[in-house]
């Protein structure tokens, strides 16, 4: 399967940078195809006024970076996107939260290329990564929370969040919690992880794991 591994750190060589490299050191040798980019490599602008900011001869977002490159030729050929990110004044890099709020220029009823990107974006397996340096569960709760009612909105699956304790470049090694294990894992069954949404009438056995042993 095709992974995109989206890094939303400045920091090229900071925690959640090492986070991404060992989800992608898992997809790899589980056999996916990964792509790892930067998003400071994407996205320069935020979202403006889109009735103001469209082209007007073809009704295409105007706004003057790489974007639509990383929407178009990246995000939506992938079966499985993996955000790696800092936990910033407890919600995600505002640098990342563009990349959701431009979405909406792609996928108005407005949008030249709307069939496109709504058949696109949904589908997909995510798996998110934080690294932050508070330990208590509120401080990623938001975050976590935010990735459930987005991947339920755009129809895509969120199969794991693993949350990792460093401050200081590269120190997330020594968290001992294993959070570079628990990213690799991610990355190597992203397609795999038991992802469950019940309802009441969901037809299922009382069984999660077959062979199981029950008493
Ligand atoms: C602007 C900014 C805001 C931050 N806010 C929080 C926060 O709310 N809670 C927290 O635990 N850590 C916070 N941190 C610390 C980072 O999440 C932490 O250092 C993380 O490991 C950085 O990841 P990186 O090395 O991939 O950039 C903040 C850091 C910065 C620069």
């Amino acid at each position: 399967m095709k992974i995109l591994v989206i890094s939303a750190s400045p920091r090229a060589d900071g925690n959640s940078h090492a986070l991404a490299r060992s989800a992608i050191d898992g997809a790899r040798d589980a056999g996916h195809d990964v792509e790892h980019v930067f998003l400071d490599d994407y996205v320069q602008q935020m979202l403006g006024n889109c009735r103001m900011c469209r082209r007007p001869q073809d009704g295409r977002c105007s706004l003057d970076d790489r974007y639509a490159e990383l929407l178009l030729d990246k995000i939506l050929p992938a079966d499985g996107i993996v955000f790696a990110m800092p936990l910033y004044f407890y919600g995600m890099p505002g640098r990342l939260k563009t990349v959701f709020d431009r979405l909406f220029c792609y996928t108005a009823n407005s949008a030249p290329e709307q069939d496109v990107v709504v058949d696109g974006i949904t589908g997909k397996n995510v798996g998110v990564l934080i690294s932050c340096e508070e330990s208590y569960v509120g401080a990623t709760q938001g975050v976590a929370a935010q990735f459930q009612e987005l991947t339920r909105y755009l129809n895509q699956n969120l199969v794991g969040v693993v949350v990792g304790n460093a401050n200081s470049r590269g120190e997330i090694v020594h968290d001992p919690s294993d959070p570079l294990a628990r990213a690799r894992d991610l990355g190597a069954r992203l397609f795999a992880i038991r992802v469950t949404d019940y309802r009441i009438d969901t037809a299922r056995s009382n069984r999660v794991w077959d062979g199981a042993v029950h008493s």
